[in-house]
């Protein structure tokens, strides 16, 4: 019988909408890199603004659809910029959805990653300390150590890809980090064999 190994199903968040978005670059450049064995999502935004009276066993079937993937995954890799010294509206509103019902959101005890990016140098520092402080309170596993800041993201992201080798590599063992804290902490192995 012949076995093929199943990667991590890992989904990534960018905190942007926009078609150029050097978050969403970030993301791009971890999803197609030979060292990262994982099969990375991408997953869109642009979910209807949070409403409590349309949660529940009605919330919106794309709502749904989101807290089912983040559920199935074994890990999450947010890559955010960072507006006006905070969280994207977009990357909050999703994490809100994400959150609820309480006690039972799919994001307990979720490893989390967070990547902030930003053509200022600070790196958009700011967005990353409180990502990490909203995800604490749902209570989200969120990944510790170096923080993956990523500053002078204009000069480093051309045409869509990420040219700095040095920010990738930085980043590529952050997810190694992740994937090493979930076998920890769950015992599972970082991919599954499959009987195919
Ligand atoms: C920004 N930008 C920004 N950058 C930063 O480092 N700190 C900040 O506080 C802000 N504030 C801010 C507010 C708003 C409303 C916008 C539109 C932009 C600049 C931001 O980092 C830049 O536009 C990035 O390119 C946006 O990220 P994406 O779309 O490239 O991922």
């Amino acid at each position: 019988m012949d076995q093929r190994v199943i990667p991590p199903q890992i989904i990534g968040l960018p905190g942007s909408l926009r078609q150029q978005s050097y978050s969403l670059a970030v993301l791009r450049g971890l999803q197609a890199h030979p060292d990262l064995a994982v099969d990375l999502r991408i997953w869109r935004l642009d979910l209807p603004l949070y409403n409590e009276d349309e949660d529940g066993s009605a919330a919106p079937v794309v709502v749904q659809r989101f807290r089912n993937a983040i559920g199935r995954s074994t890990g999450i890799v947010i890559a955010t910029p960072e507006y006006n010294h905070g969280i994207p509206g977009v990357l909050k509103n999703a994490l809100d959805w994400a959150s609820r019902p309480f006690g039972k959101s799919v994001l307990i005890h979720k490893p989390v990653l967070v990547i902030s990016v930003s053509p200022a140098f600070t790196g958009g520092a700011r967005a990353h300390a409180q990502v990490n402080e909203t995800l604490l309170s749902i209570p989200a596993d969120v990944i510790g150590g170096p923080q993956v800041v990523i500053g002078n993201a204009a000069s480093k992201i051309v045409d869509g890809s990420v040219a700095d080798k040095n920010d990738l590599a930085f980043a590529i063992s952050a997810v190694h980090g992740m994937l090493a804290y979930t076998s920890a902490r769950w015992g599972q192995p970082q991919s599954l064999l499959a009987e195919i």
